[in-house]
């Protein structure tokens, strides 16, 4: 059984993911996690996001790999690494190569093939598992996303305002909205949720409810 989970930053969608997978005792994936872990590699390497040559050669030479659903990048644990504002900023100009996209969907029907998933991104449903048995996109408004997003920040140790937050979430869900590969968006039969008003539990029973019935 396939499960996805795709949404924009913030919408709350990989603690619900994460938090869905364990209740029904699942695996779970974070596609976004693969994403900037390329991101990553990249910013290693020295060279410019924009060269979509180099990038896709990065993306290429990678070895990804999740070790109990921590990520590896050529063996090495990058969890931290992967969670910086540099990542985060280049994260989504990589996510619109079309070489970095081809080899991390391979990789994730490779998980897929392995049995039961609970996977979250932003093409899970539309494009890298059209046939899964429930889609969800879950959603909230940009305020409510930028206001969540800022409060995980400052518990970080970040000082960025909420300001800034809110204006490079809107910049992200740009790019990641109008890229010409996969661009993200709703399976045409996922259940949309508004989470703004929701709790990260409300959520969880909501899809959880709707899986088990
Ligand atoms: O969900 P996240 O913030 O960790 O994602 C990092 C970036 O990767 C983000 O800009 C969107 C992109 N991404 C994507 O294009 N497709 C996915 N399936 C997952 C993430």
């Amino acid at each position: 059984m396939i499960i996805t989970i795709d949404g924009p930053a913030g919408s709350g969608k990989s603690t619900v993911a994460k938090l869905l997978a364990q209740r029904l005792n699942v695996r779970f994936l974070d596609t976004g996690a693969m994403y900037r872990a390329i991101a990553l590699a990249v910013l290693q390497s020295g060279q410019e996001e924009s060269d979509a040559q180099s990038v896709a050669w990065i993306a290429h030479d990678a070895e990804i790999r999740f070790d109990d659903e921590t990520i590896l990048l050529n063996g090495e644990s990058v969890a931290a690494e992967i969670r910086t504002p540099e990542v985060t900023a280049i994260s989504s100009v990589v996510a619109a190569n079309p070489d970095v996209r081809t080899r991390l969907v391979e990789l994730q029907r490779a998980v897929g093939h392995q049995g039961s998933l609970v996977t979250e991104g932003r093409d899970q449903g539309s494009v890298v598992f059209p046939d899964a048995e429930f889609k969800f996109f879950v959603t909230a408004s940009v305020d409510a996303r930028a206001r969540r997003r800022h409060r995980e920040l400052i518990a970080g140790g970040s000082s960025l305002t909420l300001a800034t937050v809110r204006t490079q979430l809107q910049q992200r869900d740009a790019r990641d909205e109008n890229r010409e590969h996969a661009p993200m968006k709703p399976a045409a039969d996922a259940v949309i949720m508004d989470t703004s008003n929701m709790s990260i539990v409300q959520v969880v029973d909501a899809v959880a409810t709707l899986v088990e019935q």
